[in-house]
């Protein structure tokens, strides 16, 4: 299974979304991750539908979309029409989870689920015929620049013996060593926010996660 890099927007300087999103563009990156936040499930609030149909154009690139909000149903089709390939909602968030995912399945976008750190992966063993993506967050969602967390390594390693051909995403506190040890747990799909958009260019560091992968699978 080939690696998936996914840069989120969420590090960007939201004064220059634009030219943050033509650097990703360019740079060896494979989906860009947007994460969506409503004030309730997670504290901040960050961008809505009309954002993201406004940067829809600057990109062919995949929009993976991590809705951390509350009633995620209701938003399915303002972010199916803003453009985004793949809406991803939270288990923790979806008391009716199998209905939310059939409706983003019916409206022709891939569907995901989430996990927070607390969840067992056994809550989503259940609908993974309804999913292309697990997403497993190693940080408690809501802030970029947390440290990676260790444990929830346990449920990507669970996941992968079950569910071989899914993509595992992470998501939280990925950088250049991190990256290794949530791809040899069995994670093909890479979320990095911080580590993308601190210090130098968003294609360099992008450049330093594929060389980590790649030195990974050669050892
Ligand atoms: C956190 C978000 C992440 C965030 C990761 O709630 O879901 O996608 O951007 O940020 P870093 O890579 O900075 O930990
Ligand atoms: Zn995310």
């Amino acid at each position: 299974m080939s690696y998936i890099l996914s840069p989120s927007i969420l590090s960007a300087d939201f004064g220059m979304l634009a030219e943050a999103v033509s650097q990703l563009d360019e740079a060896d990156c494979d989906w860009i991750h947007l994460d969506v936040m409503d004030g309730r499930f997670v504290p901040p609030i960050t961008f809505g539908a009309q954002c993201v149909a406004a940067i829809r154009p600057l990109t062919r690139k995949p929009f993976d979309c991590h809705l951390m909000i509350e009633k995620p149903e209701t938003q399915i089709n303002a972010f199916k029409d803003a453009g985004v390939d793949r809406l991803i909602v939270h288990q923790e968030t979806c008391p009716h989870l199998h209905r939310v995912l059939e409706t983003i399945r019916a409206s022709d976008r891939l569907a995901g689920v989430a996990i927070n750190p607390a969840t067992p992966a056994s809550m989503v063993a259940d609908v993974l015929d309804l999913v292309d993506l697990v997403l497993v967050m190693t940080v408690n969602p809501g802030w970029g620049g947390q440290s990676f967390l260790q444990r929830p390594l346990e449920k990507v390693r669970a996941i992968r013996s079950v569910a071989p051909t899914h993509h595992i995403e992470v998501d939280g506190g990925i950088d250049n060593n991190t990256i290794v040890q949530a791809a040899l747990a069995g994670a093909n799909a890479f979320v990095a926010g911080n580590y993308t958009f601190s210090a130098e260019t968003p294609a360099a560091r992008l450049a330093q996660l594929r060389k980590a992968l790649c030195n990974a699978s050669k050892s």
